[in-house]
């Protein structure tokens, strides 16, 4: 295969993978892509399922929130509820386009929300794979 023909494939591949991550998300996981490297040596970027498999995972910390989805519902293009039944909107980026943007309130949250439902702080990398995978939805 010539040069320019194997530079092409590559892109093929590579910009539809940018896309999907959301261009208004990107300043917020860039931060946090920094932080995950600073945080750990092998760090490789951000991953899809593994955003997923936190976001659906049973934690131990809270019996009356055991699970992200437990306001945010097993289907992230959906609206969700807060434990006082006002409404959430959907934390899917295709469905709520201003997800992920505001660093303020996407720190605040997760700090609010990963210490009730996991009982204790999230990495960098898995705030990342979070928004990653929400913005592959
Ligand atoms: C007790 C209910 C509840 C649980 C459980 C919960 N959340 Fe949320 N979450 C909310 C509410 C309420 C908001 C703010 C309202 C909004 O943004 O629509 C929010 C917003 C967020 C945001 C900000 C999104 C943005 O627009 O920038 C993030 C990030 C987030 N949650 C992550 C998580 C993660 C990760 C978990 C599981 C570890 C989780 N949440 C579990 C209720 C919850």
């Amino acid at each position: 295969m010539n040069m320019r023909i194997a530079a092409a494939c590559v892109l093929a591949v590579i910009i539809p993978a940018l896309a999907y991550a959301g261009a208004a998300q990107k300043p917020v996981l860039d931060a946090y892509a920094a932080q995950a490297k600073a945080e750990q040596a092998g760090f490789a970027g951000f991953s899809v399922e593994r955003g997923k498999a936190f976001f659906l995972a049973k934690h131990d910390a809270s019996a009356e929130t055991p699970s992200c989805t437990t306001c945010h519902t097993n289907d992230p293009t959906k609206p969700g509820q807060t434990r006082a039944g006002k409404d959430v909107a959907p934390m899917a980026v295709s469905k709520t386009q201003d997800r992920f943007t505001d660093a303020e309130k996407v720190e605040k949250w997760f700090t609010r929300n990963c210490q009730s439902v996991v009982g204790r702080a999230c990495t960098a990398q898995e705030k990342g794979d979070f928004i990653t995978f929400m913005a592959s939805l």
